[in-house]
């Protein structure tokens, strides 16, 4: 055969930073998003009619009036759905639209259907004018509600030993109460639906930004009284999700889905910034009371608190949320005795939901910020504290039984404390300090372990479709979705590896539940875990098939048939992938392949709380520095030293960008993001750019410095690497606790100053108050 011979690569796919598949497309703007897709002829518009009270009795709706409005083509309040008003993921106490109460300001009470989106946005405004309702009192905060008893879900409760007479005999204790906002995910991608009615209104197509379209297309199918056969979702990628499209996206496909199918038109429903904010829940606010017992090094005895979520109005993904932080508590330590208590709190506000991390990072400061308070009071060093707590052999399982099989909390942390200098930056600042008067300087580190693998075992498990075409290009599609996280570069990369092709030759495709079916969310960090292992499984299908077929052609036996570089050699002979796959195909072998994978060993008694949840932990250490001006309370992060744990990385060069992006999200969430309820009308105050305040690229430590710890996961993984997703968000509690070291230098010597999250610039200044006071 006469074609020229593929270049043998030079180095491996899988584990070389390659550039995301996408990045070209995202950095000129060339990338289609949902709102990209050409609208075909005759779509509509949808927008959504907000309540404009917190709670209250729905008496009538108008909807007459807003029919009158110009461009609109039809309304549709609960009454229009065709089956089940409910859009919530696992109770279904979540409605579609409003029906007889008014659960929070904001809550989509109709939908206006129009022939353009301003004029259906325009119409919906008149929300205020055409409801009537009788307002009834609203409960506002996780602590009103937890006071009056009021839950979404019943408390769950997880003890080990005998807290309460370790608590009593321990020679120190210690109380405290704190206080943590939630967060918006803030994808920059909106959320959006477009329906597409099929088959005469036999079917629905719907192109959704979703991190879940297995779930989509069963609400859609619920909402409309179908089977999910009638149903198909797709996504190509998303701007962005968070954790904010797992469960939420799915109140604006049901609505686009339901007009679609009512009017036999194209419906699309894409939210406005500030509707968004209102309509969607994000990370739960967390208030925490504990009460913990210790030694004179620090050595935590026994420790019991109360975990009270602020869940919103309804249950979402409240109760593994709230599973995950309780199994979070201990982050990287060591509690002999521990009695924990979660409390879901119902309010009159959004209801909250997934977000990166998932109740962890809400879980895992609370016990840094009593290991700050612990070190404070006994004039410890909080690094010497965090490390004379870690878990260690003998002292290795966690309080709901899982063993912690990899202990690199010791190791990762000695080699971060020693490239950032720790021990002479603490002298350095402490010589800073003592000569500034208004500027200080405050140092932390913290740990991290996060368990990987959803908390509920039967979503661990992915599917994927591989198809070889005969010209040797690789098509993949898995059950996965694009967020800009990289996963298709990934799983691309793990396919080309297997079939010992160039990056080049293999391409994903959108996420499509008609290819792969009852996929779970992408989410809980296990995208790559479990979509790369299913893809996997589906390549190795066809090269067992081609290796056979090659073995016979070179006489050899199909173990020592060889993939790489784009050849197939064995027995001393070799071919081009693309010319044993023209024989293949010529030969009537099968040249595609569904692959599917669930992830071992995984038990969880989630009533009990015990069991082991978690397939293995991703680690992580930060050292974090912080300037703080004393006066106005303004702060930065002048320097971040992260060192973070990924097994052997499949792409270090998404690794990086996923590990240096989680901490700043996490320092955003920690150290500016504020949410603000009005405290009278309930309406959430802080619902656009111009009052909700994320990191931008200004923000970043001065000084940056990302290092991957470089160990190969003991549990077998896609090849020994670990998800990178949520765990390095809680890099950033560092950056909270070295402001907090800042404040502490304005007070005397063992204060410890009562910084709530975000430390915002008010935050800070009753801080240094508090001290100076
Ligand atoms: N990175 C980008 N760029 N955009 C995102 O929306 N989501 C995070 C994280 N990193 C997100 C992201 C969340 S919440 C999760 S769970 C993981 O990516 C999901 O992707 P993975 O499991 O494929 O790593
Ligand atoms: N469990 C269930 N659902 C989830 C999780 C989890 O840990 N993370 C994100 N969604």
């Amino acid at each position: 055969m006469n074609k020229p011979e593929a270049l043998p690569l030079l180095q491996p796919v899988v584990g070389r930073p390659l550039p995301h598949e996408s990045a070209h497309l995202h950095v000129s703007g060339a990338a289609p998003y949902t709102d990209d897709l050409p609208e075909p002829a005759g779509t509509l518009h949808a927008a959504l009619g907000l309540s404009p009270i917190a709670h209250g009795r729905l008496v009538a709706v108008d909807l007459e009036r807003i029919r009158r409005q110009p461009g609109v083509v039809a309304v549709l309040g609960a009454a229009d759905i065709p089956a089940e008003n409910n859009c919530g993921p696992l109770l279904h106490d979540d409605p579609i639209l409003a029906a007889g109460e008014l659960r929070y300001a904001g809550q989509p009470v109709f939908a206006v259907i129009a022939t353009d989106r301003e004029l259906a946005r325009r119409a919906a405004a008149l929300a205020r004018q055409v409801i009537q309702a009788e307002p009834l009192p609203a409960v506002l905060t996780a602590l009103e509600a937890h006071a009056a008893g009021q839950y979404v879900l019943p408390p769950m409760h997880l003890t080990r030993g005998e807290p309460a007479a370790q608590l009593a005999a321990a020679p120190h204790r210690l109380q405290g109460r704190w206080s943590l906002g939630g967060q918006e995910q803030f994808y920059l991608e909106g959320q959006i639906s477009l329906a597409l009615p099929q088959e005469g209104g036999e079917g629905m197509l719907l192109h959704c930004s979703t991190q879940h379209p297995s779930e989509m297309q069963q609400l859609v199918a619920h909402a409309l009284g179908w089977q999910a056969h009638r149903v198909a979702v797709q996504c190509r990628r998303m701007g962005g999700g968070f954790g904010g499209k797992e469960s939420q996206s799915a109140l604006f496909a049901c609505v686009a889905a339901i007009a679609a199918l009512k009017l036999n038109r194209p419906v699309k429903l894409r939210v406005d910034r500030d509707d968004d904010f209102l309509i969607t829940g994000r990370r739960h606010g967390f208030d925490y009371r504990w009460d913990v017992g210790f030694d004179a090094d620090g050595r935590i005895l026994a420790v019991d608190v109360d975990l009270i979520a602020n869940a919103g109005h309804s249950a979402d993904l409240s109760a593994p949320v709230m599973a995950r932080a309780l199994c979070h508590f201990d982050n990287a330590y060591w509690l002999p005795h521990v009695a924990m208590h979660g409390y879901c709190a119902r309010t009159n506000t959004q209801s909250n939901t997934a977000f990166r991390g998932f109740g962890g990072p809400q879980g895992a400061i609370a016990i840094e910020m009593i290991l700050d308070g612990v070190a404070r009071r006994l004039g410890l060093d909080p690094a010497d504290v965090r490390q004379r707590n870690f878990y260690a052999a003998g002292q290795d399982v966690t309080p709901y039984g899982q063993q912690v099989e990899e202990l690199h909390a010791q190791a990762l942390t000695a080699q971060l404390l020693a490239s950032s200098r720790y021990a002479e930056r603490r002298s350095e600042i402490a010589a800073f300090n003592a000569a500034s008067a208004v500027l200080k300087k405050g140092l932390a580190f913290t740990p991290v372990k996060f368990g990987i693998s959803f908390n509920v075992v039967h979503l661990n498990q992915a599917g994927a479709l591989v198809h070889v075409y005969t010209d040797g290009s690789v098509l993949v599609n898995h059950g996965g979705t694009e967020m800009g996280q990289g996963l298709n570069t990934k799983v691309a990369q793990v396919v080309a590896h297997e079939l010992g092709l160039p990056l080049s030759s293999v391409r994903c495709s959108a996420t499509d539940t008609s290819k792969v079916a009852n996929t779970s969310a992408t989410a809980a960090s296990t995208g790559s875990d479990l979509n790369g292992k299913a893809a996997q499984d589906a390549a190795r299908r066809i090269k067992a098939r081609l290796a056979a077929l090659a073995a016979e052609r070179f006489g050899c036996a199909a173990e020592l048939v060889a993939f790489e570089g784009g050849r197939v050699s064995g027995g001393g002979q070799s071919l081009s992938f693309e010319d044993l796959v023209a024989a293949a195909y010529l030969k009537r072998i099968q040249l595609w392949s569904d692959g599917f994978y669930a992830t071992p060993g995984l038990h969880w008694d989630k009533t009990r709380l015990q069991g082991r949840p978690f397939y293995y932990y991703a680690w992580g250490g930060a050292v974090c520095e912080a300037l703080v001006d004393t006066l106005t309370g303004e702060n930065r992060i002048t320097r971040a030293d992260l060192l973070h744990d990924v097994g052997a990385s499949l792409n270090p060069a998404i690794d990086i960008g996923q590990i240096e992006g989680g901490f700043i999200q996490g320092m955003g969430w920690l150290t500016m993001e504020e949410l603000v309820w009005h405290p009278v009308t309930g309406l959430l105050t802080t619902h656009a750019p111009s009052t909700y305040k994320i990191p931008t690229a200004n923000d970043c430590p001065t000084e940056f410095r990302t290092e991957l710890f470089g160990m190969a996961n003991a549990s077998e993984t896609i090849h020994r690497s670990k998800a990178v997703g949520e765990p390095p968000l809680l890099l950033g509690f560092a950056a909270l606790l070295a402001i907090k070291d800042a404040c502490a230098a304005c007070g005397p010597e063992g204060c410890d100053p009562p910084l709530r999250a975000p430390a915002t610039a008010e935050a800070v200044l009753d801080a240094v108050d508090a001290v100076r006071g």
